[in-house]
């Protein structure tokens, strides 16, 4: 379903990503860990055409996409989940899922948002200002589906949540999965990847260094956990 292959990126003259290749098939779950600074976020924006200065091609559902402005990677299905998630402070949480306009091919219709997120209906007239990150999270999760993504980029989407909040948020990109959403998913936390994803890359200073499987994944946890300074 996606193909990245060499891509580089700068800021100025400062490389920081180095030829980074990888696939993602449609239904997986595919993390991508690193150290703080590795190029993880710069991969994700390069991928959406958000980043400057980038090289490489992003092929995507066959097509190489790296030319195409943003709106037209998003209107073939790539479905961005920024770090800062995003969330229209003064809007309620139904204003903020149905502002962004359907422009995907698979989009998600308001019911299916709130059966696959109970917490939103909850608090669907609640202003974004309200809710808790774990709600933000989910929000910004579901806003992308509702405007019909079928490849998810999400950036470290359990970070600063509680235990709880994070399994609930693994469970939720498991149902996502389960209705055919592909997921690239940014995580710090190796144990939780384990639990969610189908395999795994690892970025180190801009360059994919290892290719892992789960059951590999598991078998180094407290190597990688020390790698990652964690
Ligand atoms: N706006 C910026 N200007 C210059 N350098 C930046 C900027 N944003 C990030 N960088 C640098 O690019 C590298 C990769 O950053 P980033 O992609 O955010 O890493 P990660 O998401 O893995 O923490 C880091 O060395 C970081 O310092
Ligand atoms: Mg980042």
């Amino acid at each position: 379903m996606l193909r990245i292959d060499g891509l580089s990126a700068w800021y100025g003259e400062a490389q920081v990503l180095r030829e980074v290749s990888l696939e993602v098939a449609k239904g997986e779950i595919v993390t991508l860990v690193g150290r703080n600074g590795a190029g993880k976020t710069t991969l994700l924006r390069s991928m959406m055409g958000l980043h400057g200065r980038s090289s490489g091609v992003v092929e995507f559902l066959g097509q190489d996409v790296s030319g195409q402005a943003t709106h037209r990677r998003v209107r073939r299905g790539l479905g961005y989940v920024p770090d800062d998630r995003g969330v229209y402070a003064t809007l309620s949480v139904e204003e903020n899922l149905t502002l962004p306009p359907a422009v995907g091919p698979d989009p998600w219709s308001l019911d299916q948002v709130y059966e696959t997120f109970p917490r939103l209906r909850e608090r669907r007239r609640s202003p974004g200002t309200k809710l808790s990150g774990g709600e933000q999270q989910m929000l910004a999760l579901a806003r992308v589906l509702r405007m019909g993504a079928r490849l998810l980029l999400c950036d470290e989407p359990t970070e600063g949540l509680s235990p709880l909040i994070v399994q609930q948020i693994g469970s939720i990109l498991r149902d996502v999965k389960e209705q055919g959403v592909t997921v690239l998913l940014i995580e710090q936390n190796v144990h939780f990847a384990q639990t969610v994803a189908d395999r795994h890359y690892l970025l180190a200073e801009g360059r994919i260094v290892e290719s892992l499987e789960n059951s590999e994944m598991r078998a180094r946890e407290n190597e990688l956990l020390e790698y990652l300074g964690i």
